[in-house]
């Protein structure tokens, strides 16, 4: 008898880290909203609008598909006074990812899109700029900070076009370490997600379409199928991958079953896309082998330079992610002077070279909160 208890107890013990770990702590906001709502198909809660400063609720329309499916949202008119804030309180010490869809206030205008500054603990992160519903990736804005006081703040300018008008916010806990790119990453940076692309996916996905890790928050992915026509095909598996969704970012394992890959007339991959001058970009590259051509150590060798510079020399996926079909992850941050922010794959073995995402954050300094009191 005892023969049965002691390992089924020793099993116990084991799984007891699974269970002890606390589920990150998780607040969306419905703006506007009168009552809870519950959105498919994910059932996901968003409470009813609190924690607001100022502003007016009005119906909302939605700018995109892939903006939260809610009906309402705050806007806040200049005539409204100054405080153009949520101020959201009992928010545990930790690591969030912080993110804020835009709306547009029903029967009002498409010409009249709202431009304006976002802020989020005092610290501008960033500026809505005009077309910003044609794209999947300015339908919010997305940043990765340290709340340490208890509470969360994000603010809104207009700059002169248009009323703020907030669709939905979103805090969202995420592992204390995620995305550390080097001593100078903490409580003094802010990452602002400038760009996520998932290469070789058809369709845009959040991470909880991937059924993704919460401590991961819920990322979206865009999709890429090319980065210049006809320099590229896609590539995808249904082998499992291994090495993927492990602390500190948790990033799903389908992330990795689809790529890019460059072709016999056009042996480098690039990628290139508008940033703003004289700031710093933290870069992360995802890879998985999933060539079912390259089998084996040495036979797909490839250099990554940014912006002409070698980030990465001699980059081999197997082997340094120990096999085919394993994620490999790299992170380089770097100053960007000019307008443009190019990545370069150059196969240095073997004719092709291959890529399945692509993460760049602006590195942003926070100012110093004012102190209470
Ligand atoms: C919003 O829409 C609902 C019906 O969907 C309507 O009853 C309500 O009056 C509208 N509110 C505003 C501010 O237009
Ligand atoms: C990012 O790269 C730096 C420098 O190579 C490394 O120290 C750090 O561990 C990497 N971060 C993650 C989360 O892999
Ligand atoms: C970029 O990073 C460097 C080195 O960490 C720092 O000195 C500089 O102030 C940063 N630039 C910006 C615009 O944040
Ligand atoms: C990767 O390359 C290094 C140096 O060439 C070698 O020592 C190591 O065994 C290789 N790893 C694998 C998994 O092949």
């Amino acid at each position: 008898m005892l023969g049965y208890i002691l390992p089924l107890f020793t099993v116990l013990l084991a799984l007891q880290p699974l269970y002890a770990r606390k589920a990150p702590f998780a607040m969306r906001i419905s703006c506007g909203a009168r009552d809870n709502v519950h959105t498919q198909p994910t059932n996901t809660l968003w409470f009813k609008d609190y924690a607001y400063t100022g502003g007016i609720p009005a119906n909302a329309t939605l700018p995109s598909k892939i903006s939260p499916p809610l009906k309402t949202l705050r806007y806040f008119p200049l005539s409204e006074g100054p405080e153009n804030c949520y101020n959201i309180n009992r928010v545990p010490s930790g690591h969030y990812s912080v993110r804020i869809f835009f709306g547009f206030i029903a029967e009002s205008n498409i010409d009249n899109e709202p431009l304006f500054d976002v802020s989020v603990e005092g610290t501008q992160i960033y500026s809505l700029g005009s077309g910003w519903n044609n794209h999947n990736d300015e339908l919010f804005v997305e940043a990765l900070l340290f709340l340490m006081d208890g509470s969360a703040s994000l603010c809104f300018h207009s700059t002169g076009h248009g009323d703020p008008a907030i669709l939905s916010l979103e805090i969202l806990q995420v592992d204390d370490r995620a995305y550390y790119f080097s001593p100078q990453w903490g409580q003094g940076t802010i990452l602002r997600t400038d760009k996520r692309l998932s290469c070789g996916a058809e369709k845009p996905k959040f991470d909880v379409d991937y059924s993704g890790d919460h401590w991961g928050g819920d990322r979206f992915w865009d999709s890429i199928t090319t980065f210049e026509q006809s320099s590229d095909r896609t590539l995808s598996t249904k082998n499992s991958i291994k090495k993927t969704s492990i602390s500190p970012n948790f990033y799903p394992e389908a992330l990795y079953q689809t790529a890019l890959i460059s072709t016999n007339n056009h042996p480098d991959l690039a990628y290139t896309m508008d940033v703003d001058p004289n700031r710093n970009y933290s870069i992360w590259l995802h890879f998985a082998e999933i060539d079912t051509s390259v089998t084996g150590v040495g036979q797909r060798v490839f250099d990554i330079l940014i912006n002409d510079d070698v980030a990465f020399q001699d980059v081999d996926i197997v082997n340094m992610s120990g096999d085919a079909n394993s994620a490999l992850v790299l992170n380089k941050t770097v100053a960007v002077n000019g307008r443009t922010l190019t990545i370069t794959m150059h196969p240095t073995k073997g004719s092709h070279a291959i890529i399945n995402a692509i993460e760049i954050f602006e590195v942003i300094m926070a100012e110093s909160k004012t102190l209470p009191g």
